[in-house]
């Protein structure tokens, strides 16, 4: 069994990429006697783009039917994560939506997979489980009432239709800095900040690392 975290953060040891490798702690307790192979893919250090709308993927009688043709640090990727027997995805909150990075790659995941006939058919080799982890600046109160969640929901039914309905969870009011008083930022309080991240943030790690176990349940 492998199950990857696709890291859409280019922090590889801060908010995101931390409940990731939770979530994978869960899969991995979760698994006890199975065999489980966990991997993190960190998007920045790879060099691709998104779709560059050739349809070679949907090229009848063409090579790359059905598969992403575009040849870049993503094409092994694509392939190994379409085999997967779990994926888990995470994100910072970048002006309100997911990185550029992470929309990236999902559009070369799923494109190729469906088929421009009458009922746009899915083709997907696997439908394997998901899971999505946000994380952002934002109070889960602004984060209801400013729309970001109906952002989320169109990625996630993307998701859904394609794989499976992904187990979600949210990150709030993360610590972007070590030390605040270093940067400019006066729009936020440091000890309200600490504070949420002294309590707040390993009951975060705790329900990424729930979320990894009943992604294999
Ligand atoms: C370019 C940029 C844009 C951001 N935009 C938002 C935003 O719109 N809403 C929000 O809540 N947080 C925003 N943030 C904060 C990050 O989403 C947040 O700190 C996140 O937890 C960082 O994840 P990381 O620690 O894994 O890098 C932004 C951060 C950056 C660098």
């Amino acid at each position: 069994m492998k199950i990857y975290a696709i890291n859409g953060s280019p922090r590889k040891n801060k908010n995101t990429a931390t409940l990731l490798q939770k979530a994978l702690d869960g899969v991995k307790e979760a698994a006890k006697d199975k065999e489980v192979e966990t991997e993190i893919i960190n998007l920045y250090d790879l060099n691709y783009t998104g779709c560059k709308s050739c349809f070679a993927c949907k090229r009848l009688g063409g090579a790359s039917y059905g598969k992403c043709a575009v040849k870049d640090d993503i094409q092994e990727v694509l392939e190994k994560v379409s085999q997967a027997d779990g994926l888990i995805f995470g994100s910072p909150i970048y002006f309100g939506n997911i990185t550029g990075q992470l929309q990236s790659f999902i559009e070369r995941l799923i494109f190729p997979y469906l088929v421009y006939d009458e009922n746009y058919s899915l083709i997907p080799p696997k439908k394997m489980p998901t899971a999505f982890i946000y994380t952002m600046n934002a109070s889960e109160e602004f984060m209801d009432k400013s729309g970001y969640l109906s952002t989320f929901n169109k990625i996630e039914s993307g998701l859904e239709r394609m794989f499976t309905k992904p187990l979600v969870m949210y990150s709030n009011n993360t610590y972007q800095f070590d030390d605040y008083s270093k940067y400019k930022s006066n729009a936020f309080s440091e000890e309200a900040k600490a504070e949420h991240r002294k309590i707040q943030f390993p009951l975060d790690c705790q329900k990424a690392f729930e979320l990894g176990a009943n992604l294999i349940k």
